[in-house]
């Protein structure tokens, strides 16, 4: 009796918050089948016009999708998409986060504000958990399919291939990451101690957690999330969601590491949900280095794909500053195959200007302590590559570059990071790790990724043109005149700052 009364009050709570969008939502009303989605509470806007756009622009029938935003700024949001995006019809909604806040789990997280066990207090905002939820606000038939985004995610495929998939009843799909396993995230002996009183939990009593997991389950990236709305409701994945954070936040933040909203996502959906193509979420671009172990898979795959091709992609890494373990930038080979690029490193395309990115090689970046991007810098020299393998040094990729597209006759400076900082002068305290070697200087700027099916030197800056494509300079300069980023401001100066005009790129068969 008392478990009918929890889990019909839990579930007509959650339905009720349907009639959240008649009051929180302008825009279309009525949404279509397929529903792209992003939700995010940061100010910046120009990521969303990305996202919107590329998916707009590179659907077969655009007209079949509704597109929905959930934000903290509906007015500003609207004259955005009002001005520059008319074609699109998109749903601008607000409010979530009160919404969330009603959840009884998500507001007992607050209890854990005070904890020193969470170190980023903003990964408690309900924000977090918005994706959880959309399922249940997010649908005017049984065949509705919500497409989660990131905002840091620029589309290139066709999203309606997405309507035609066969999910096989599962309630989401998603792309596998196998360079993590899921036990990095949990404290599995914990999770068993729970799992074990788990009959008190309506939502999760009906499959043993722990049970389901081995030492090899991977984890899937949650920057892009199908979601079979009316399966995911039967299943009741919210309600679990909310009892693994009811158990968090009783284990006094134990129960899981790595973030507050992943791992119960992780959880709850391990083997469960449906393996969606690489090409879906083609991540970790931006990032501006990895390890020795991960740049070795990658070269090998690199190798594997692309056969005979693979310096290309050796002489683009660099070691970071002095450290013989790290390398940046991170390339991903498989880029030119992305239907959707995810730009989940530090290294965001729309902290630079589009001229920027095509002008990489006289334009690095200058990095803050935080790791922001604080602007644009012009760069003295170029970092020299290596073998990993031998140890050997490389012609790199920044000084064919440099060489290839300027009239200068002098080239720029080979740069040992072992030795010198980015001002060329002797290290006087060698940085103690990577982020203060980001801080150290101008830095030669990464370029995002590697596009073509060849791996070659002409088209590592294209994922970032890609984002550049999809929002024109003059929102670029709309959201600079209000203020909103004041790197892109910054950025713009150095570019028209500059002595001599970048010459034109010569971008095909250049190498
Ligand atoms: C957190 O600490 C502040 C000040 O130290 C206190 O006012 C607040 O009540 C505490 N909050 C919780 C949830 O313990
Ligand atoms: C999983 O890994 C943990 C920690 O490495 C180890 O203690 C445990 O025995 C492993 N379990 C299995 C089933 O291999
Ligand atoms: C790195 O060294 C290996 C082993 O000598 C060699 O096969 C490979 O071609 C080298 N790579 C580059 C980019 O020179
Ligand atoms: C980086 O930006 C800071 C703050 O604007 C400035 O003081 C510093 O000189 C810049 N560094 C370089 C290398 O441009
Ligand atoms: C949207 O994308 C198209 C196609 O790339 C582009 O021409 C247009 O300028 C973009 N619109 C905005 C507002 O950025």
């Amino acid at each position: 009796m008392w478990f009918w009364l929890l889990a019909s009050r839990c579930a007509a709570d959650i339905a009720l918050a349907r009639n959240w969008r008649q009051e929180h939502c302008v825009g279309e009303t009525r949404l279509k089948d397929t529903i792209v989605t992003v939700a995010t509470d940061a100010t910046n806007q120009l990521p969303i016009v990305a996202v919107l756009n590329s998916t707009s622009s590179n659907a077969a029938k655009a007209g079949d999708i509704s597109f929905v935003v959930i934000t903290r700024h509906v007015r500003r949001l609207q004259h955005v998409v009002h001005r520059f995006l008319p074609q699109i019809a998109v749903t601008v909604c607000g409010g979530f986060s009160e919404l969330l806040m009603q959840r009884p789990a998500l507001s007992k997280l607050m209890s854990l504000r005070n904890s020193t066990r969470v170190k980023r207090k903003e990964l408690l905002s309900p924000f977090n958990f918005a994706a959880f939820y959309l399922p249940y606000v997010l649908h005017d038939s049984p065949r509705a399919r919500v497409l989660y985004l990131d905002t840091d995610t620029v589309v290139k495929g066709d999203v309606g291939d997405l309507d035609d998939l066969d999910m096989r009843g599962a309630p989401a799909a998603a792309v596998e990451d196998c360079t993590q396993k899921i036990f990095k995230y949990i404290n599995f002996e914990m999770l068993r101690k729970y799992d074990q009183r788990a009959p008190e939990k309506q939502a999760w009593k009906r499959w043993g957690l722990a049970d389901t997991l081995s030492n090899e389950t991977c984890v899937f990236n949650r920057g892009v999330v199908l979601f079979d709305c009316a399966r995911w409701r039967e299943l009741r994945l919210t309600e679990t969601i909310e009892d693994l954070v009811d158990a968090f936040v009783e284990s006094r933040a134990r129960l899981w590491r790595g973030g507050i909203s992943q791992p119960p996502f992780l959880l709850t959906l391990a083997g469960r949900y449906l393996k969606l193509d690489l090409e879906w979420n083609v991540r970790g671009l931006g990032r501006m280095d990895l390890g020795r172990r991960e740049w070795l898979q990658l070269a090998e795959y690199a190798r594997h794909r692309y056969g005979s091709e693979p310096n290309v992609f050796e002489r683009h890494m660099a070691p970071s500053g002095p450290f013989r373990q790290t390398f940046n930038p991170f390339l991903c080979p498989i880029a030119a195959f992305a239907k959707i690029l995810h730009f989940n490193g530090e290294f965001k395309p729309w902290t630079l200007s589009s001229a920027a990115i095509d002008s990489w090689r006289f334009l690095g970046l200058n990095v803050s302590h935080a790791r922001e991007i604080v602007g644009t810098c012009e760069i003295r020299a170029c970092p020299t590559s290596v073998n990993v393998s031998t140890g050997r040094r490389l012609r790199s990729a920044c000084e064919s570059w440099h060489h290839f597209t300027t009239s200068e006759t002098t080239t720029l400076p080979r740069w040992d990071q072992q030795h010198y900082s980015p001002d060329m002068l002797p290290w006087t305290t060698k940085p103690e790790s990577v982020t203060d070697y980001y801080a150290s200087g101008c830095i030669a700027r990464p370029p995002l990724c590697t596009c073509s099916s060849v791996l070659s030197d002409d088209c590592v800056t294209i994922c970032a043109s890609h984002w550049h494509q999809f929002v024109n300079p003059t929102v670029m300069l709309d959201a600079a005149a209000r203020g909103d980023p004041a790197w892109l401001a910054s950025s713009l100066r150095v570019l028209h700052g500059r002595r001599h005009a970048p010459r034109r790129l010569l971008l095909k068969n250049s190498i």
